[in-house]
């Protein structure tokens, strides 16, 4: 006879069943004091979790990992509270702010889970660590009901390399729905990282609604169809694209994050890839009477049609970032500044005249300008703006930090200028460059990355950046850090999340390890390499897998991760280096690059065909 009642005692042998240990954590936590290769804590369901309350929400989230993912519930209180007395308590948060690691975690066979942390972000990193320890089962979304899990018994301290440990998702080429942004936080989380920047709009689509400005969701958040593959080949599909997030989903995504100790960053790029703003309000644009009206943006690649720099632009951006800065609370406000092309403000008199009026002897100098004028605007508001290298100039406030990607020397030159800097290099973090040789990979752009190559990532073996962390130089009362390092999943070719989650994983583990972890050699054949990839697949793909994340296999795509037909363009990093006549790798654009006309600028088709190097291809 079946019985109807639910069994509550976890199989043997089921993932409840298998406690994991401090080898098994990825990221590699800092240092080990003691661990028992045998001996348990049962944390049993109906037990308490006390906290003090600058860390309840952490001790929240563990619990809520606990109730969703093993079936275990726990009461959470507040370690002052007096129903705290009543509890037959099993986990402890105590804040400890005399603690010189990010947080410490003692398991004890019979005193049960200790957590000190420094303070709240210290207490959710100590919840991503519980959560690996808990076993595979707190990766899931729901479990039946079960009387307890097994944590080995361990004591250590743990603190990040990095304080920036970042993630850039492009939801402007295309659109990713508001559920996997939040499954994107809980990943962000579960790895460790700390800052989820939002790319929020671009040439191809605008994301957020501005209350003041509708047309820029009701035009701009949408396109008419999209390249297939590298806009070079020309292909589109004929089939609309497009989404945004109201101000509500962006206050509940700021909150989730919030809920996971993640600040998001929000980026609104200017002056370039604006061209969905123009769109909607063409006379944010250069477009002279006459010329055709923009569009949202069908292809990939650099427009030249960019904002049109004066007080008005401004203005209207000024009221955009009011009301950013209204949905997003954190320390940092994106303004964008990459990939700006002058080519139309050259050939504009009233661009040519408002660059004289400001004194200036090129109208090139406008980029600068705008950026530094919304950049001080983003200061007066208490905020710190963030922006791309090619957005230093003398113009930027010195509170800016700049996220540098262009390869290396830029970022030691912002560094050298006094600007705070997060290392985001093309050539080693852009997790949407191919991740393997070979047609199987889904329309392969860029760079190989292979997840071997992300791992060997050591910002101390960058020739300009040995002494990081210390700061460089001194330009006018301030050092210039480096903040830490940021991964960007770009999704011109990453047109579902689905998509995103192969590009993103596991490399991203492994730009988790270099963020967090203590610095060693990990390029290839080293052991640390050897040992990354061990813990990887045996104890951190099930984890993945239990999230459903639809992670790149070792080795290779699945048959329906494949996109037969659609080529890519793959480029050659060596080749490029020895193009640079540099020795070092320089992105971006440049003059005399070749650029996707589109018919706007078919007038400028003579200053853009002229030359032959390459486009990030998008
Ligand atoms: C960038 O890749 N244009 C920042």
């Amino acid at each position: 006879m079946m019985s109807d009642s639910v069994s509550s005692v976890p199989a043997q042998g089921s993932e409840l069943a298998r406690p994991a240990g401090w080898d098994s954590l990825l990221p590699r936590p800092q240092g080990v004091r003691a661990e028992s290769a045998s001996e348990t804590f049962s944390l049993t369901a109906g037990t308490g979790i006390i906290s003090d309350a600058a860390l309840l929400t952490a001790a929240r989230l563990f619990a809520q990992h606990l109730a969703d993912g093993c079936g275990v519930a726990l009461h959470c209180v507040d370690a002052a509270a007096p129903l705290a007395q009543a509890l037959q308590v099993s986990v402890r948060f105590i804040h400890d702010d005399s603690l010189t690691s990010s947080y410490s975690l003692a398991v004890d066979a019979v005193a049960g889970i200790e957590v000190r942390a420094r303070d709240a972000a210290g207490a959710f990193n100590a919840v991503a660590t519980l959560r690996q320890l808990a076993g595979v089962a707190a990766f899931r979304r729901s479990h039946s009901a079960a009387t307890s899990v097994q944590f080995a018994v361990t004591s250590f301290e743990d603190s990040p390399r990095f304080g920036w440990r970042g993630v850039l998702l492009d939801v402007a080429r295309h659109f990713m729905p508001k559920h996997d942004v939040l499954r994107y936080l809980d990943q962000a989380h579960a790895h460790k990282f700390n800052v989820v920047h939002l790319h929020l709009t671009d040439d191809q689509g605008w994301r957020v609604e501005i209350k003041r400005y509708p047309r820029l969701t009701e035009v701009g958040s949408w396109r008419t169809e999209s390249n297939v593959g590298p806009w070079r080949h020309n292909i589109h599909d004929g089939r609309p694209h497009g989404g945004f997030y109201t101000q509500e989903d962006l206050r509940e995504i700021v909150a989730y994050a919030h809920a996971r100790g993640i600040t998001v960053l929000p980026e609104i790029d200017v002056p370039g890839h604006a061209e969905a703003a123009i769109a909607a309000y063409p006379e944010l644009g250069c477009a002279l009477e006459g010329d055709v009206p923009a569009t949202v943006r069908t292809s990939w690649g650099i427009s030249t049609n960019v904002l049109r720099p004066n007080w008005e632009t401004l203005e209207f951006f000024k009221n955009v970032f009011d009301e950013l800065m209204d949905i997003f609370d954190g320390p940092f406000v994106g303004l964008g500044g990459d990939e700006v092309p002058p080519l139309l403000w050259r050939e504009d008199e009233t661009v040519v005249a408002f660059a004289r009026e400001q004194g200036m002897d090129s109208v090139d100098e406008l980029h600068g300008w705008f950026l530094g004028k919304l950049g001080e605007f983003v200061v007066s508001r208490g905020r710190r703006p963030v922006v791309w290298d090619e957005g230093v100039s003398e113009h930027l406030p010195l509170e800016s930090v700049v996220t540098t990607w262009r390869g290396y020397v830029s970022g030691a030159s912002a560094m050298a200028q006094g600007y705070d800097i997060v290392l985001a290099p093309e050539q080693d973090l852009y997790l949407d460059h191919r991740a393997a040789e070979g047609e199987q990979e889904p329309i392969p752009v860029g760079f190989v990355r292979t997840l071997e190559d992300v791992l060997a990532f050591e910002p101390d073996a960058i020739p300009h950046f040995e002494n990081q962390g210390e700061g460089i130089v001194e330009n006018q009362g301030r050092v210039g850090r480096l903040l830490g390092i940021q991964a960007q999943l770009w999704s011109e070719q990453l047109d579902s999340p689905r998509r995103v989650d192969y590009a993103a994983f596991p490399r991203l583990c492994a730009v988790a390890e270099v963020a967090w972890s203590p610095k060693t050699d990990r390029s290839q054949g080293t052991p640390a390499s050897a040992e990354f990839v061990d813990r990887l697949v045996t104890h951190h793909l099930p984890r993945l897998e239990a999230a459903g994340v639809e992670y790149r296999p070792l080795d290779g795509p699945l048959p329906w991760q494949q996109r037969p037909g659609v080529s890519g363009w793959p480029r050659d990093l060596n080749e490029e280096i020895e193009a640079s006549g540099s020795g070092e790798f320089v992105g971006g654009w440049h003059e005399g690059m070749e650029l996707h006309v589109s018919e706007l600028d078919v007038d400028m088709e003579g200053a853009t065909s002229a030359a032959t190097s390459e486009v990030r291809p998008g």
